[in-house]
């Protein structure tokens, strides 16, 4: 088997392999999965020699043909490159359908065997479930049964597990067929460069990591509004909710990576194992320090029951109990139907210990300052903002802002988007943007408190900034957001 190779721009390039695409006529798929292989392919990061292989219950099943015209609507309509020229049709051509039902997976295994003798030698399997949580466990059995298991790594999308006895037995599941050094439960938000710019920021520089900690850092926000609603989602979003859907994957995720210790080296072993610290020092999540939310009209939407008590915002107060942080409150915030789409860690630092300006905060009563703020939407931009002095003869104060931006600053030629740099790795092996199942496990150990006794959902117009408890919840601090971008 070839092992990985290195282009000029030093990113190295998979062994050979076959991708099957379970959920292959689904939204992710369309959204994101096959526009971003695209893109792989485009930047030469795909193998030397790969099939893909769309994978979906029979009742769904496609042909070929129809598989590949769905993949080029997806990538015309989602992709950052049209689907024209010669890389669309190499990667068309290595596009293939295999229906498979846990009791007759025998279309998806001729057309895997057909993928490998297409690639030669023996290629690498990389299986994504991009499907239903509930169908994770049926799959994953099939794939065992049938040995399409062997030499093969397994992508699991989330949410992984809705409690702790959930995702016990998901673990143990996947562990039947798959060891751990196989499994990548994935989370799209570590694929974003702005989060691998949260390392390089802390352990890169000398002058960040002696600030970060209880010493300097009074509170931090890591806060994610979105824009959209439930975008026809009724079914997904009503046995869910924002806080498995958002707090648990993507934001409890974030917060591992501001609040973990320097790991050793960036290998995924140290780093996980310092992702897992941090959680292992979580304090189990009060439920007097939690608000929930439900945007007007929620209950109107398509789908969704009448005395729906879904929440679609959580905002929520986190303690970490370990020597850099106690006391210093981690806020959490994710809603859908808010005031703007923002990606947003902000970590607020301590007063000067002389207030040699006292009228500083009355004189710019809006004043953003003392704050290190990094947005990580996509490209992303860092800036830290303090207080100067205005000109002219009185001390007055106002804010200014250092920034750094990405988009400016840098070719994006290279990036890419958080969904495409995890294939990426899955495909090359490297866990360290990966859930442990340990980590995961721990997360909904300390959560277990609010899923038993959420507190009641409280209402918030669509357009706000969720429930007016919120600013109760952070006081005496303030949300960062809105801000004036
Ligand atoms: C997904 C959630 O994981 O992340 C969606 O299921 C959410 O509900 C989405 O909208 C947000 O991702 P991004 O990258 O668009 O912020």
């Amino acid at each position: 088997m070839a092992g990985p190779s290195q282009p000029e721009n030093g990113t190295p390039v998979p062994e050979d392999h076959v991708i099957v695409l379970f959920g292959a006529t689904g939204d992710l798929a369309r959204r994101k999965l096959l526009p971003g292989l695209f893109h792989l392919a485009k930047a030469g990061l795909l193998p030397a020699r790969y099939r893909i292989v769309g994978s979906a219950p029979s009742q769904a099943a496609l042909s070929d043909d129809d598989f590949r015209k769905r993949a080029r609507e997806a990538v015309a309509e989602f992709g950052r490159s049209k689907p024209e020229g010669a890389a669309w049709q190499e990667f068309e051509d290595a596009l293939s359908f295999g229906a498979a039902d846990p009791d007759d997976p025998g279309p998806l295994l001729a057309a895997v065997q057909e993928a490998e003798r297409a690639v030669g030698g023996s290629p690498r399997r990389l299986f994504h479930l991009a499907v239903p949580p509930k169908a994770f466990a049926s799959v994953v059995e099939m794939l065992g049964a049938t040995g399409l298991a062997d030499n093969a790594r397994l992508i699991v999308e989330k949410p992984f597990g809705t409690d702790l006895p959930s995702a016990r037995a998901l673990n143990a599941t996947i562990h039947a067929v798959f060891d751990e050094s196989r499994v990548f439960r994935i989370d799209h938000f570590l694929g974003k460069e702005s989060v691998d710019n949260i390392l390089a920021l802390r352990f890169a520089n000398g002058f960040f990591e002696p600030i970060w900690n209880r010493d300097h850092i009074s509170h931090v926000q890591i806060d994610v509004p979105e824009k959209i609603g439930i975008e026809g989602r009724a079914q997904f979003f009503e046995g869910t909710g924002t806080f498995r859907d958002m707090i648990v994957t993507h934001l409890f995720q974030l917060m591992g990576f501001v609040a973990m210790e320097p790991p050793t080296t960036l290998a995924a072993k140290p780093l996980r194992d310092e992702k897992a610290k941090v959680f292992e020092s979580m304090r189990p999540l009060d439920p007097a320090h939690v608000v929930r939310g439900q945007y007007e009209g929620y209950r109107d939407e398509q789908g969704v029951d009448p005395r729906s008590d879904t929440e679609t915002f959580v905002a929520l107060r986190v303690e970490l109990e370990n020597w850099r942080w106690a006391g210093v409150p981690f806020f959490l915030r994710s809603g859908k139907s808010l005031g703007q789409g923002r990606h947003v860690v902000t970590l607020g630092f301590r007063e000067p210990a002389l207030r040699m300006f006292p009228l500083a905060a009355r004189d710019v009563p809006e004043a953003r300052s003392n704050e290190l703020v990094i947005d990580f939407d996509d490209p992303g931009r860092i800036a830290a903002r303090f207080l100067v002095k205005d000109p002219g003869p009185a001390m007055r104060l106002s804010e200014a802002e250092m920034v750094f931006d990405y988009a400016s600053s840098f070719n994006a030629m290279y990036a890419l988007e958080g969904y495409e740099r995890l294939i990426l790795d899955a495909m090359l092996g490297d866990q360290s943007l990966f859930t442990r199942s340990d980590g995961i496990e721990r997360l909904w150990e300390a959560s277990t408190p609010l899923l038993e006794d959420p507190p009641p959902v409280e209402p918030y117009a669509p357009g706000s900034w969720g429930p007016e408890s919120i600013d109760r919840l952070i006081a005496p601090y303030r949300w960062s957001l809105p801000d004036r971008r």
